[in-house]
């Protein structure tokens, strides 16, 4: 038994959480697991699933005398759930059966229902679920200390407010409750559990909190036992960067602050009643959002301190059916007492105003959405003709708001610029910025708010990989295309013996696919026809194998370091060095003069060679490589053009460097731009051309477009791929325009990116209160795409490939730091030591970022031969280089 010190956490579990035997069995589970933690907990419930929507229509029912049927309904859903649990509902419901019978007729009589009788019949749900979770809890053997609400929570008495308001939506006292501790204490009960939604008033009558009062009762009890923690356990794991069931990509929010969370909740997130956060955030008490349906994972968790990430929008809320109410005030300029005469208008409608714009001449407020309790159409229609007595009113109905939510959001206006972009052409009826600081909010016509969302979403979200911060997206917890092949070749699943002998060899190690490799290079070649030049990018892979297949596809090769030209011309010593273009950055002079050695084209980047080592530049044909102002790509760190950017000179520099270029007696032949990488825009490189081709005009000898790399891959199941054939026909449109110049590319990750896996062998297993995790023996020092770009890799279970996923788990390496992460929240099937997992999509920027530290050497390469030749010469012949 619990000793009086131990610590209360509180679980809320909501309508659907309550209404299977299978979620009661995860709660009796989540209850042992506190209890095996020494904590004892105060269970919170609702109505099952449905049934306070059913008491209502019982009310309905009976005013018309109708009320048998509906009584029956209730009873039966009851019942059936008493038996799915094995528990006697007829005998554990029977008194609030009769009651309930007894309250129906009563309203059939009197024809009459005052809101207190509505709260007691409507209270009536979570005393039946509860009776009956508690003898549940008894048959499970654990003892449950069934508390009535109503003696717990004290509806506040505010005598000026409605009766309405006092019975059906109160609010409770909630300063922490020594009689209550000590009462619970002395329990010898495991646990302790009670209704949400009700509570009781000064007379001992029952009040209800209102819409989605059960997650506020939690927060009260919560802050009255001075819990450790509150858990609302619900149908969605969390809360997400938008509504997931309309934006799949929506990502799962980890952490949020009490604020951000009050915000998301008010602007429209369902997942939390907005009234649940001031009690345990008056109280310092840790708010945990998880779902019953998937109880291993995380979820979000909403204290005081998560505001430190920086300012940044956390999500994007929406909220429909708003009614927009404008009011020209021009005969009123100056005048006092306008805005009190107006808002006395709306009080006397009992129509809460939300939003508020105002303007010398113009206020314009949004009402909230109409409930069941408060019909809108007509009452506005009075209020409009009220204010048209001191004010030109008039109402616009089918509006919605899109809520911008995180804190600080004005530091961050200038980076949402681009996705504003979405409300081109779009009426914007409202916008408002709260002094708070937490919102930035736009009233739209409501048919057009699920694209906006949409759009929005992808604007802001769609780049972000996971961090501590943003977790996995709602598809990927749930989609079927998860457990199905993965994006791309997934060659890696026929080679998979091949695979495992490499890894009993030499695991850890990056396994690279020839055959793969060669039809990248084919198909880039194949589909890109307005692509006159076609360079391979070595910085994302310089194996000697890789340069070999890309050399005889005929690919050249773009280098950024002497260290990279000498790797080219150590495997071909032979090489024309026209197929080796130079684009170094900040690099000292001697690399330049090693570059104009030993490489056909030298791009410059910058003005400083030119202003300082003109002399190496005589009589030489040389690139430039331009910033067209703005960058595109997976991250920001990536991102390689606009102001931000080190890259490139800016078209405005242009007269000057043609100056320069002429003092030195060097040419331009031609322009070069490269945006960034993982872009997956089909016109981007069309527009590079068409920026580059502008400037060519001033270079008479320019004749060539070199539109750069960053051809993105989809990395995640269901992830966009790029359109090539959607590439090359904007190109091939471009070439049609501009027949006398060449157009040139450099990718480098497209082309090996599918065909490189990690292999690395498990090495412990551990939990950590709900976090799994499965320890692989190298991390960062081999794959650091995902500590620095939350870059997403699929990874498998190669040893068993086919077994069910079993677990969530956070795949991490040996690394001393937090960041040492491959992948979050994965689902693998049951994992063990030494099994091999298989990091995907790993040939591009990995081996070649990979690092020593911590003193741990970085996974070695293999190549993998195509299958034929592998066959004839006896089984796979790999090759392994230095490690
Ligand atoms: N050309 C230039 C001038 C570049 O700077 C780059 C890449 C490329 C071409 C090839 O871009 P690609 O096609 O591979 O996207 N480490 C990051 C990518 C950095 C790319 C740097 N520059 C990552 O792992 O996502």
């Amino acid at each position: 038994m619990p000793d009086e010190s131990t610590d209360w956490v509180v679980l809320k579990f909501g309508g659907t959480s309550v209404s299977t035997r299978r979620e009661w069995d995860t709660i009796v589970r989540l209850a042992r697991e506190h209890l095996d933690d020494g904590a004892r907990p105060f269970v919170v419930c609702s109505a099952v699933s449905g049934v306070t929507r059913t008491l209502k229509r019982l009310l309905e029912a009976a005013l018309q005398d109708e009320h048998e049927p509906v009584l029956d309904e209730i009873r039966r859903t009851h019942l059936d759930l008493a038996d799915a649990l094995d528990v006697d509902g007829e005998a554990l419901l029977d008194e609030y059966f009769e009651e309930l019978e007894q309250l129906a007729l009563g309203a059939s009589l009197t024809k009459q229902i005052n809101s207190p009788f509505r709260a007691r019949v409507l209270g009536l749900g979570e005393l039946m679920s509860t009776t009956l979770g508690a003898a549940y809890f008894e048959q499970q053997g654990l003892t449950a200390d069934w508390q009535d609400a109503r003696q717990i929570l004290r509806a506040e008495h505010d005598p000026r407010a409605p009766e309405r308001q006092r019975y059906l939506a109160a609010t409770c006292h909630h300063e922490p409750d020594p009689a209550l501790q000590q009462n619970l204490a002395g329990s010898d009960a495991d646990l302790a559990l009670t209704q949400g939604f009700i509570a009781g008033t000064e007379s001992g009558e029952t009040a209800l909190l209102g819409w989605g009062g059960s997650d506020t009762s939690a927060a009260y009890f919560a802050a009255k036992l001075e819990a450790e923690r509150l858990e609302i356990w619900t149908d969605v794991p969390g809360l997400f960067t938008a509504n997931p069931r309309e934006i799949p990509s929506a990502r799962l929010l980890r952490q949020l602050d009490y604020e951000e969370a009050q915000e998301l909740a008010t602007t429209g997130a369902k997942v939390l009643h907005p009234r649940c956060i001031d009690p345990v955030q008056q109280a310092g008490i840790p708010l945990h959002v998880r779902s019953t349906q998937e109880p291993d994972l995380s979820g979000t968790v909403v204290t005081g301190g998560a505001a430190t990430a920086g300012a940044q929008v956390k999500g994007i809320a929406t909220r429909r059916d708003l009614t927009l109410v404008s009011m020209d005030t021009l005969g009123m300029w100056q005048e006092v007492g306008f805005l009190a005469d107006a808002f006395a208008a709306f009080k006397e409608y009992d129509l809460s105003v939300d939003l508020v714009a105002t303007s010398e001449t113009n206020v314009t407020v949004s009402l909230d959405p109409a409930t069941d309790d408060r019909p809108r159409p007509g009452v506005v229609d009075a209020l409009v003709n009220d204010l048209k007595d001191f004010c030109d009113a008039r109402a616009q109905a089918a509006c919605a708001s899109i809520s911008l939510v995180g804190h600080n959001i004005r530091s961050v206006l200038h980076e949402l610029g681009p996705a504003l972009e979405v409300f081109d052409e779009q009426n914007v009826y409202l916008t408002t910025q709260a002094s708070n600081d937490l919102n930035l909010t736009f009233v739209i016509d409501e048919a057009q708010v699920t694209r906006l969302l949409r759009e929005l979403h992808a604007q802001l979200f769609d780049a972000r990989g996971e961090d501590t911060l943003f977790g996995p997206t709602w598809r990927e917890l749930h989609d079927e295309a998860e457990r199905s092949p993965p994006v791309g070749p997934a060659w890696w699943k026929n080679r998979r013996e091949d695979l495992l002998d490499a890894a009993d060899e030499s695991a850890p190690a990056f396994v690279y696919d020839e055959r793969t490799l060669r039809e990248a290079a084919h198909s880039a070649r194949e589909t890109l026809p307005a692509v006159d030049r076609m360079l391979y990018a070595l910085k994302a892979n310089a194996h000697p194998d890789v340069l070999r297949i890309f050399e005889e596809a005929g690919l050249g090769f773009e280098c950024v370091s002497p260290g990279e030209i000498e790797r080219v011309r150590s495997v071909f010593p032979d090489l024309d060095p026209d197929r080796i273009l130079f684009t170094p950055n900040f690099a000292p002079r001697e690399e330049y003069a090693f570059g104009l050695e030993n490489a056909g084209v030298v791009t410059l980047d910058n003005m400083h060679p030119l202003e300082h080592w003109s002399d190496l530049f005589e009589d030489r044909e040389v690139f430039l490589r331009l910033d067209p102002g703005r960058g595109r790509g997976h991250h920001e760190h990536v991102r390689t053009a606009g102001p931000e950017a080190k890259f490139g000179i800016a078209p405005d520099e242009l007269d000057r460097c043609q100056e320069l270029l002429q003092d030195a007696g060097a040419t331009v032949v031609g322009l070069h731009a490269h945006l960034g990488s993982g872009i997956k825009r089909p016109r981007t490189w069309t527009e590079t051309a068409v920026f580059l081709a502008e400037h060519a005009e001033r270079f008479p000898a320019a004749h060539i477009v070199n539109v750069g790399g960053g051809l993105g891959v989809a990395e995640r199941p269901g992830g966009v791929h790029l359109d090539l054939d959607d590439v090359n026909e904007h190109l091939a449109r471009f070439r049609r325009a501009h027949p006398d110049l060449e157009v040139w590319m450099e990718p480098g990750r497209f082309l090996v990116a599918s065909a490189g896996v990690l292999l690395a062998r498990v090495t412990q297993k551990k939990r950590k209160e709900a976090v799994q995790y499965v320890g692989v023996e190298t991390g960062m020092n081999s794959l650091i795409r995902p500590a620095l770009y939350g870059g997403y890799h699929r990874i498998v279970n190669l040893s068993r490939l086919d077994d069910p996923p079993a677990q969530l788990a956070e795949v991490v390496g040996p690394i001393c730091e937090s960041g040492d992460v491959l992948g979050h929240s994965r689902r693998l099937p049951a994992t063990e030591e030494g099994d091999v997992l298989l990091v995907a999509n790993a040939g591009a920027y990995g081996r070649v970022m990979s690092s020593r530290y911590n003193l741990r050497d970085p996974a070695g390469e293999v190549m993998l031969r195509a299958e034929e030749e592998a066959e004839s010469s006896g089984g796979c012949d790999r090759r392994l280089t230095d490690r």
